[in-house]
């Protein structure tokens, strides 16, 4: 961090004096951290500033003993300013601390503000209050020296993005927050006008459509860091309102993209934590999806799903053959060392791949070189056959899956992360960095309650041209021109090549369900821009908030936000959301209709 931090009330931060400043005369202000008396008049204070901590002496004997008294009195979190000469330590030195060789002796004390009692501590240490207090007094939690040290790195993180991305040529172009739907799956966020009663403002799920537009007005290459609203249901990597570096380039194809970004995955990794990222791997939708159960796999640990469904046709397994009738599939996972886990374990995994629609779990374990136990007895016929498939080894786990392939993955997909975990075999944070681009997505997926089919990305990927012509007749085969950045198991952006003829994005539009009128009322403005010169295109967008959590350890998204939503989308701090005086809302002429008794679902 830059140390030019002189200014009328101080001539350095706290975290930079050396013994090479000793015998300076020196200016410092910030934060009282600590209060500490020894006998003898003497009272030590560590000031605190984002930079770091300097210890202050306050001595009788020095010529400004006066000040020892108000010393003494002061508490944390008041804020103060003092002069003195640094010296070096005369009592032990603090290896810890980058200031930890001196010391100041102070010869002026100026009290520029009082701290009332806090209800919480601003420190690292010990005893951090629970997150809803921290978040209510977001002003103290967010001095606390990790919190700084994130929104620092998150400053830098932006920092090198603008910079690469300026390097090649793109512009930061600012698009509206208040516009019209921009569908990536999410419901919207409405805004009532004023000026048109009864009309309605979305806000941006992303700038999708806009910066599709910037490309068709010749921007050629445009981002920006962004935010977007979504009004979904909260998980721990998820916030109503996020960032993203948003991206989007002309006549470009897959490949620019992915390398492009690749380099700046590269660039951040080296700057922030001098880790080379190297080569980052590309693996298939389908291939992420049959070997571990997930778009998003984490690759820092083994547990793969393995097909046996040629070998469970052989049994007389109901369970097996069932699922195979029904034109299911039945897959395993081996466990190494699984075989330690007790029944209540193995039982709490049935049931939580139930949940993921799996209608049970079959295990076994292998013990003195044979199936022992679970459902051992129905597999018996097929064992030889299936240990050699799996490679068993004494005191594996074996767990099977037996449903359509979309739940058996899915299920013993979210059941490979669920027992990494139990069994310790996630590596530490910054041992692993398994990055993956995952491509060929499916362009759309069945939506089995609504009846109808749904984009995977969304309604402006591009099907790739070899599959134009089964739009149609046969959508679930078609790929889309659609990719994800990976790591450790997160998402960390997508994109795609776009659609840039009216006619192919009218077509997508009428297999997403979507009426040759809805679809001109939702987005005729667009289909008018594609008909009027679009040049090839594309982009992706990254999530900024998830790579600050990667670059900083934390798995809390509301940690790399400086105002955070809770879990239940408030901002704890200043009670948002709240009421609206019934002038405002008679301006709007809205009434509502909520009765306090239906929950919103
Ligand atoms: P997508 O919806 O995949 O793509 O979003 C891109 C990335 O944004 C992050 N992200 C989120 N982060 C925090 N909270 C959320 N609620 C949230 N939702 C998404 C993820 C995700 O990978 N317009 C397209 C991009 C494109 O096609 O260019 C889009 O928004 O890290
Ligand atoms: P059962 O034959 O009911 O004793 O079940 C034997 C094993 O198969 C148990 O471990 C069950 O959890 C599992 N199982 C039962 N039904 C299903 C199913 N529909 N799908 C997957 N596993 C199942």
């Amino acid at each position: 961090m830059t140390t030019q931090t002189t200014t009328a009330l101080r001539t350095h931060s706290c975290g930079v004096l050396r013994t090479s400043d000793v015998g300076a005369a020196v200016r410092l202000a910030g934060w009282v951290d600590s209060n500490r008396e020894h006998g003898e008049g003497l009272v030590f204070i560590d000031l605190r500033d984002r930079a770091g901590l300097t210890q202050l002496v306050f001595e009788l004997e020095s010529t400004t003993s006066e000040m020892v008294d108000p010393a003494r009195k002061l508490r944390g979190e008041d804020v103060i300013a003092v002069e003195g000469v640094v010296r070096e330590r005369l009592g032990g030195k603090n290896p810890r601390l980058e200031t930890g060789d001196i010391e100041v002796v102070v010869q002026k004390l100026t009290i520029l503000n009082k701290a009332e009692s806090l209800p919480m501590r601003p420190t690292d240490k010990e005893g951090l209050p629970g997150e809803e207090t921290r978040l209510r007094h977001r002003h103290i939690d967010l001095r606390r020296p990790r919190m700084q040290q994130i929104l620092r790195t998150r400053h830098r993180v932006g920092q090198i993005m603008r910079a690469f991305l300026d390097n090649r040529g793109f512009s930061e172009i600012e698009t509206p927050i208040l516009f019209k739907t921009t569908p990536e799956g999410a419901r919207d966020f409405l805004v009532p006008s004023r000026h048109h009663p009864g009309m309605f403002y979305a806000l941006p799920q992303s700038p999708q459509i806009l910066k599709q537009i910037l490309m068709i007005s010749g921007m050629d290459r445009y981002f920006q860091i962004v935010k977007c609203f979504r009004d979904e249901d909260l998980r721990a990597d998820r916030q109503p309102e996020f960032t993203q570096l948003d991206i989007e380039m002309s006549f470009i194809e897959q490949e620019d993209v992915i390398e492009l970004m690749s380099e700046l995955f590269r660039e951040m990794w080296r700057e922030i934590l001098g880790v080379e990222v190297g080569d980052i791997p590309r693996m298939t939708y389908h291939e992420a999806m049959e070997r571990f159960g997930s778009d998003r796999p984490d690759l820092r640990y083994g547990l793969e799903l393995v097909d046996i469904s040629d070998i469970a046709q052989k049994t007389d397994f109901k369970v097996f053959t069932g699922a195979l009738e029904k034109g299911g599939v039945v897959k395993a996972i081996r466990v190494p060392g699984g075989a330690k886990l007790t029944r209540k374990i193995t039982d709490g995994y049935a049931e939580f791949v139930k949940q993921f629609g799996a209608g049970g779990l079959p295990v076994t374990k292998i013990e003195n070189g044979a199936f022992a136990t679970g459902v051992a007895r129905f597999v018996e016929p097929v064992q030889k056959e299936l240990m050699e498939r799996l490679d068993c080894e004494e005191g594996d786990l074996i767990a099977f899956g037996a449903d359509t392939r979309a739940v058996a993955c899915r299920s013993l997909g979210e059941l490979r992360i669920r027992i990494a975990r139990d069994m310790e075999m996630v590596p530490a944070h910054g041992e692993q960095w398994k990055f993956l681009w995952v491509v060929d997505f499916p362009l759309v997926a069945w939506n089995e309650d609504e009846k109808r089919w749904d984009s995977m990305h969304h309604p402006f990927t591009a099907p790739t041209a070899e599959d134009l012509e089964k739009l149609e007749t046969d959508p679930g085969s078609v790929l889309a021109n659609a990719y994800d950045i990976v790591l450790n198991g997160s998402e960390l952006g997508g994109g795609s090549v776009r659609i840039h003829s009216s006619d192919v994005q009218k077509r997508v539009f009428r297999l997403l369900g979507l009426g040759e009128e809805e679809a001109r009322m939702k987005f005729g403005f667009f289909l008018d821009c594609l008909r009027h010169g679009a040049p090839p295109h594309g982009g992706i967008a990254l999530g900024l908030d998830r790579i600050i959590m990667h670059l900083c350890d934390t798995d809390n998204i509301r940690d790399v936000i400086a105002f955070p939503k809770t879990q239940s989308g408030m901002d704890a701090m200043a009670g948002a959301p709240s009421e609206a005086d019934a002038k405002q809302l008679d301006e709007l002429f809205i009434k509502s209709t909520w009765t306090g008794e239906k929950q919103p679902g």
